[in-house]
């Protein structure tokens, strides 16, 4: 079961840079607020809990019949329905692409030579594109699906449809219109479910079924988390001490960075899903706590300087694991140098947790507040629970800064100019008022080397 130790958050530990019990008693009642919002489903966006008791069938046999047929599976999608795929991808099936079929690509931008290589490296005729948006209107996705369309196409002709599958909203958006239209395999996120909190959804579960990832372990994982998630009582509910700690650091202390910080290379794109979810869910009405992505003990050799030298501002979120299942010993070569004689007979699952526990004692010991995430083992069970917790301290941030952690409305923004810049019906207002700023905003100092 995933742990929280939050002691290095304390006064107790850090000194004075540390919160009392004082404080986090003093938001008992706005906690106690939260937990009414969540637990009585005040939100309809809340609907990811739902999530944990959806039923896999049809997801597990579309994924079957994408294993047996396909040897390329491109995943088109981007922020909330790429982002979490890719978490799943890299946690639980690390260099996959170089070990097992189908290859699997997710690809989340519209820069020409990343679709172009794409392009060249898959054969149409072996090939599933899944195409993921959860509103169905998303510029980037869609431009991407018609070039896969059209490449498709031009080898296969009436056969493309089949090597589609749409995972999209059930009611509306330009890609149910086509997937009506055409007829076209798909499956559904509830409409009610907000991107970024979409990872559990068919959004990143089929792709999880593809790469040979039982689904139904992330569920379960989320779904004890959801569990123990409910209890009231502050000091006994990890989601309400993390999201706490969070916000007092934040609110009272003026820590508005947290540093997400796993010591697993698997947890890299843990750390960019995180801080989609943050970002996106908390910075509105002039509050909001910016994420940072880390990964130990790389980052130590590149941003530790900062978090103990540079401005107080941080939190450091770490995940640790107890046991990362495969291990290596450092061998015993070169013995007649002192520095190397040391390192021999190690595992590297000492070096790494060693090293974590270090940069740990230090950030304490020079009161910097840290919190550490812990799970025994990086499976499908532990990511699902990961995720899980993630989301729900996310709404309960959202609901203790008063903030509405389930809209995006400067991400909608932007996905309309993309309309409005290239002039679509209906998209007048935006297009001119992208004309109206142009003579002033411009990049008109520039160096011209
Ligand atoms: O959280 C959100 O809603 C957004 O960041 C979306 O994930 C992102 O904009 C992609 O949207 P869609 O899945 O609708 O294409």
């Amino acid at each position: 079961m995933l742990e929280l130790k939050f002691g290095n958050m304390m006064e107790e530990v850090i000194g004075e840079k540390g919160l009392s019990v004082r404080q986090i008693e003093n938001v008992r009642e706005k906690a106690f607020e939260a937990h009414k919002q969540i637990q009585e489903r005040r939100w309809k966006e809340l609907a990811f809990l739902d999530l944990v008791n959806q039923d896999t069938s049809e997801i597990k046999a579309i994924a079957k019949s994408v294993r047996e047929n396909s040897d390329y599976f491109l995943l088109l999608g981007i922020g909330g329905s790429a982002m979490g795929p890719k978490t799943i991808l890299e946690a639980l099936k690390p260099y996959y692409n170089f070990v097992t079929n189908p290859k699997i690509f997710i690809y989340d931008n519209i820069d020409p030579r990343t679709l172009y290589a794409i392009l060249s490296i898959i054969d149409p005729a072996r090939t599933t594109v899944n195409v993921v948006t959860k509103s169905g209107n998303t510029a980037e996705t869609i431009a991407s699906f018609m070039v896969l369309w059209k490449h498709i196409e031009k080898k296969l002709g009436s056969e493309t449809l089949k090597h589609f599958i749409i995972t999209t909203n059930p009611d509306d958006g330009i890609i149910r219109a086509v997937i009506e239209k055409y007829n076209i395999r798909s499956l559904s996120i509830a409409s009610d479910i907000v991107g970024r909190y979409s990872v559990l959804s068919p959004a990143g579960l089929l792709m999880a079924e593809v790469a040979g990832i039982d689904s139904n372990e992330l569920l379960r994982g989320a779904s004890d988390i959801a569990e123990k998630c409910k209890n009231p009582e502050l000091w006994e509910n990890p989601v309400y001490l993390f999201s706490i700690a969070l916000y007092l650091m934040s609110s009272e202390e003026g820590r508005n960075i947290n540093v997400m910080m796993p010591y697993a290379d698997g947890l890299r794109h843990l750390s960019e899903w995180f801080c989609q979810l943050w970002a996106e869910s908390l910075g509105k009405l002039g509050f909001g706590i910016t994420p940072y992505p880390s990964v130990g003990t790389t980052d130590q050799h590149s941003q530790l300087q900062l978090w103990m030298e540079g401005p107080e501002d941080k939190v450091i979120i770490f995940i640790n694991i107890d046991d990362y299942g495969k291990d290596i010993i450092v061998p015993e070569v070169f013995s007649e140098f002192e520095g190397m004689k040391n390192l021999s007979g190690h595992t590297m699952n000492d070096l790494i947790k060693g090293a974590a526990e270090t940069t740990k004692l230090v950030l304490s010991c020079y009161a910097k507040p840290n919190m550490t995430l812990g799970i025994p083992t990086l499976d499908a069970y532990h990511i699902g629970q990961l995720f899980l917790f993630l989301e729900l301290s996310t709404a309960c941030l959202g609901f203790l800064f008063g903030v509405n952690p389930f809209n995006q409305p400067w991400v909608e923004t932007g996905k309309k100019n993309i309309y409005g810049m290239l002039g679509r019906t209906g998209f007048q207002k935006e297009m001119q008022e992208i004309e109206s700023i142009k003579h002033i905003i411009q990049d008109s100092v520039c160096w011209r080397l």
